[in-house]
C-alpha cells in the first residue's frame, strides 16, 4: 500500500458517480482497485497490484498501454492546434487525413464520407437522425422504424439505448423510444432449435424478421442496425450466412442496413472490419473504440454513397453536431493508432492470437461441467455458464451471479475480464499485444476461477 492509496479510494468514493455502477453501495463500500497506470496489458493499481488486462478495459485499447508513440502525438498536436471546430464549413487537417485513411481502409464495403463524434453512443444517435433525415428528404416522413435486435448493445444516450436490447437500460428509463423493435438474436445456445442446423436456424431469423417488416409495414421501417458479432450482449458470432440472407429480406424492403463496428472494426475480429469477414454490406457504418484505441474518444458514423448522394442533393445544412465533431487531438491519435495497427500487423495478430485463445477455451473448458458454450471469433472470445449441459441445457438461476462471481474470482487472482448483462457470461477481449504467454495465464486463470465457483455451488447446493 502507498501513503496516497487511502486518500484516492476516499476521493473516488465521495465525488464520482460512477457509470453502471450501483450508486449507494460505491459511496460506502468503494470498488475492489483504482487504476493508476499500464503498460501492454498489464494494468497497476494504486495499491502496487498489477492486473493482466483481458478485456483491453472496454474492448478497446487494441494496441495495449503505454505506448510512447501516442503520447508524443498527443503532446504535438496539443502544442500545434489542441481544438478547432467543424461547424459552417470550417476544418482542420488531422480530420481531413483520418477520414481518408478510413475510408480507404473499408475498401469496398462502399463507404465514403465520415461524420465525427466522441462515442460509440453518440454515433449511433447521429445515425438514427440521419436516417430520419434521409427518408425525409426522400418524402417518405412515416419510414422512421428501427429495428435491432435482442441483446444488441449500441450505447446509452436516448436514442441509442433504445435500440440497446437489454431490458436493464430501459427499465429506469421507459425507453425503447416508439420507433423502435427489436428482433430475435443469432443466440445459437438459446434460440437454435434442437436438430436445426445453420441453414435451418439463419432461414428462421430471415424469415422472423421479414414478417416483423410486413406486421408494421415496410412504408414504416427505415433501418436495421446489427454489430456483426453482438459483443456485450453475449459475444455472439452469428452463423454462416446469417447477413446475406438478412441482407435479402432488408433490400427486399428498402430498409437501410447499419452495421455498428464499434467493437469489431478496426482489427479485433482479425479484418479491419467485421463487415468485410462477414458478409455485411452496409449503407452505414459506426465506428468509435478501436479507431484510436481509446487514447482519447472519438466516434464515427461512415456513410455510403448511396446515402450522401441523397443527403447532398438537400441545400440546407445537416442540424446536427456536436463541439467535438472532428476533433484534431482525437484525430491525430487515431492516425498514429492506426500506424501502429499496420506497421506491426496488428490486425493479423489479433487473428493468430485469437486462434490460439479460442483453441486453449475449448482444451480448458470443453468438457467442463459448468461451461455450456465456449464461442468466439477473432480475438473475442466467451465462456457461458449454465446449470446443465447438452442438448437442453440450463440456465442458471439469476441470482446465483455465476458470471460474475467467475469475474470476481479472476479478478482476485490479478486478472479482469468482465461478466456480460442478461447472460451468465464471460468475456475476453485482450489488447492485440497481447503475448502467447499471457494468453496461456488468461486461460490457467479462469480454469482456477471457474474451478473455485464450481466448488462453491457445489457446497451450496449440499
Ligand atoms: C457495439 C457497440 N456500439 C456502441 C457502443 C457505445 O459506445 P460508447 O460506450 O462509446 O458510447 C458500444 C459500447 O460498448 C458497443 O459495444
Amino acid at each position: 500500500m502507498t501513503a496516497t492509496t487511502p486518500a484516492l479510494d476516499e476521493l473516488d468514493r465521495r465525488y464520482v458517480f460512477h457509470p453502471f455502477t450501483p450508486p449507494g453501495a460505491h459511496e460506502r463500500d468503494g470498488g475492489p482497485a483504482m487504476i493508476v497506470s499500464g503498460k501492454g496489458s498489464t494494468l497497476t493499481a494504486a495499491d502496487g497490484r498489477t492486473y493482466l488486462d483481458a478485456m483491453a478495459g472496454l474492448w478497446c485499447v487494441n494496441v495495449g498501454y503505454g505506448r510512447p508513440e501516442l503520447a508524443e502525438t498527443l503532446r504535438e498536436q496539443a502544442l500545434r492546434l489542441p481544438y478547432y471546430h467543424g461547424f459552417s464549413h470550417m476544418a482542420t487537417d488531422t480530420p481531413a487525413l483520418l477520414a481518408e485513411r478510413i475510408v480507404a481502409l473499408t475498401g469496398d464495403l462502399g463507404m465514403e464520407k465520415v461524420f465525427f463524434g466522441s462515442s460509440g453512443s453518440d454515433a449511433n444517435d447521429t445515425q438514427v437522425k440521419l436516417v430520419w433525415h434521409y427518408n425525409n428528404l426522400l418524402g417518405r416522413p412515416e419510414k422512421k422504424k428501427i429495428i435491432a435486435r435482442h441483446r444488441g448493445y449500441h450505447g446509452v444516450t436516448v436514442a441509442s439505448a433504445s435500440l440497446t436490447g437489454l431490458p436493464a437500460m430501459h427499465a429506469q428509463f421507459d425507453l425503447p423510444l416508439p420507433q423502435v423493435r427489436h428482433v430475435t438474436p443469432p443466440y445459437s445456445l438459446w434460440e437454435r432449435q434442437p436438430g436445426e442446423d445453420d441453414a435451418a436456424f439463419v432461414a428462421r431469423l430471415a424469415a422472423e424478421l421479414e414478417e416483423r417488416i410486413v406486421a408494421e409495414g415496410p412504408e414504416t421501417v427505415a433501418a436495421f442496425i446489427a454489430e456483426p458479432v453482438q459483443a456485450a450482449g453475449g459475444v455472439l458470432p452469428p452463423p454462416e450466412g446469417y447477413f446475406p440472407a438478412i441482407q435479402a429480406v432488408l433490400r427486399k424492403h428498402d430498409v437501410l442496413l447499419i452495421a455498428d463496428e464499434v467493437v469489431s472494426g478496426f482489427g479485433r475480429l482479425g479484418s479491419w472490419f467485421g463487415s468485410q469477414l462477414l458478409g455485411i454490406e452496409p449503407d452505414l457504418m459506426t465506428i468509435a473504440k478501436g479507431v484510436t484505441s481509446a487514447y482519447v474518444p472519438l466516434s464515427g458514423v461512415l456513410v455510403s454513397g448511396r446515402v450522401w448522394e441523397m443527403l447532398a442533393q438537400d441545400g440546407g445544412a445537416f442540424q446536427h453536431g456536436y463541439t467535438y465533431s472532428a476533433h484534431p487531438l482525437a484525430a491525430a491519435a487515431a492516425l498514429t493508432n492506426l500506424e501502429i495497427v499496420e506497421r506491426d500487423g496488428l490486425v493479423e495478430q489479433a487473428a493468430r492470437r485469437g486462434e490460439r485463445l479460442r483453441s486453449e477455451l475449448h482444451a480448458a473448458f470443453a468438457d467442463h461441467e459448468l461451461v455450456g458454450e465456449v464461442r468466439g471469433i477473432g480475438l473475442v472470445a466467451a465462456l457461458e455458464f449454465v446449470a446443465r449441459r447438452g442438448e437442453r441445457p440450463v440456465r442458471f438461476d439469476p441470482a446465483l451471479t455465476v458470471g460474475a462471481r467467475v469475474t470476481r474470482a479472476c479478478l482476485e487472482r490479478g486478472m479482469i475480464t468482465r461478466a456480460l448483462p442478461a447472460a451468465d457470461t464471460i468475456s475476453f477481449s485482450p489488447p492485440f499485444v497481447i503475448t502467447d504467454a499471457e494468453i496461456d495465464t488468461i486461460v490457467a486463470v479462469a480454469r482456477e476461477a471457474v474451478d473455485q465457483v464450481a466448488d462453491e455451488l457445489a457446497r451450496e447446493r449440499a
